[in-house]
């Protein structure tokens, strides 16, 4: 496979947290520590959060981006968000298919891949999240989950996307994935794309690990050949840590 400089990304999954004044707070801190970071940034609020972010982050190298979208571009569907309507709001990512929506929601992995192909034409950039539980895990069936979710994510072909892998038993548990566990799964999922989208697609994809990423174990992982940056959930409430886990990427 080609050799290709990947630029790290780092992502603020804010999942249901904060209120306006919380979220105006983390934009200043972020406003006067961050500098020139060595990775993409972004964050993803709650819908209600996502004005305040972007105003709060106006003229920062920082993206914003929705945890979720309807795959209809529009229409009679209460209590959900189209793509276009995030684009609307500053937006130019989306998360799709996080284990949190495919458990509390019961998305399928059928509709994770009809989202990207709606995101991609709000011309936002899906980040697609995959990953196994931990039974999948025991019983020794984590590539086979990863390979059905990422054929069924990328059925429609969407023109562009990045990956998350989190697997589910390191979210929100404090318990990390190893650094090579994460680079083990990495690779096959960067094997696997090389199969569906080519070896340069695949070398030019970036794959996020996220599940308990802190600023303590942040270096060990980007230093990982297939890590390629952070969705954060729990350490990325905090401006500081989060900053401090941005700043992990530009040691190695
Ligand atoms: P934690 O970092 O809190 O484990 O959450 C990970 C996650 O789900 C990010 O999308």
């Amino acid at each position: 496979m080609s050799q290709v400089v990947r630029r790290p990304i780092v992502a603020a999954n804010w999942k249901m947290h904060k209120v306006r004044a919380e979220a105006r707070e983390f934009c200043r801190t972020v406003v006067g520590e961050l500098g020139a970071p060595p990775a993409e940034v972004v964050v993803f609020p709650s819908f209600p959060l996502l004005d305040v972010v972007a105003d709060g982050l106006a003229g920062m190298p920082v993206a914003i981006g929705g945890q979720d979208l309807h795959p209809e571009p529009s229409g009679p569907h209460t209590g959900d968000v189209a793509g276009m309507q995030l684009a609307d709001a500053g937006c130019t990512w989306v998360l799709c298919g996080h284990s949190e929506r495919r458990s509390e929601h019961g998305e399928s992995d059928e509709l994770v891949g009809r989202k990207a192909l709606a995101a991609v034409a709000s011309e936002l950039t899906p980040l697609i999240c995959l990953g196994e539980q931990l039974e999948e895990r025991r019983a020794g069936r984590t590539f086979e989950v990863l390979g059905r979710q990422l054929e069924a994510a990328l059925a429609g072909g969407p023109q562009r996307f990045e990956l998350a892998y989190e697997p589910v038993w390191a979210i929100g548990t404090g318990e990390t994935a190893t650094p090579e566990v994460a680079q083990e799964a990495h690779a096959f999922l960067r094997a696997e794309l090389g199969r569906r989208v080519g070896d340069e697609g695949a070398a030019s994809t970036r794959i996020l690990y996220g599940g308990s990423v802190k600023p303590g174990n942040a270096a060990a992982l980007i230093a990982q050949r297939d890590v390629d940056g952070f969705l954060v959930g729990g350490a990325a409430l905090d401006a500081r840590s989060f900053l401090a886990i941005i700043g992990a990427c530009g040691a190695s």
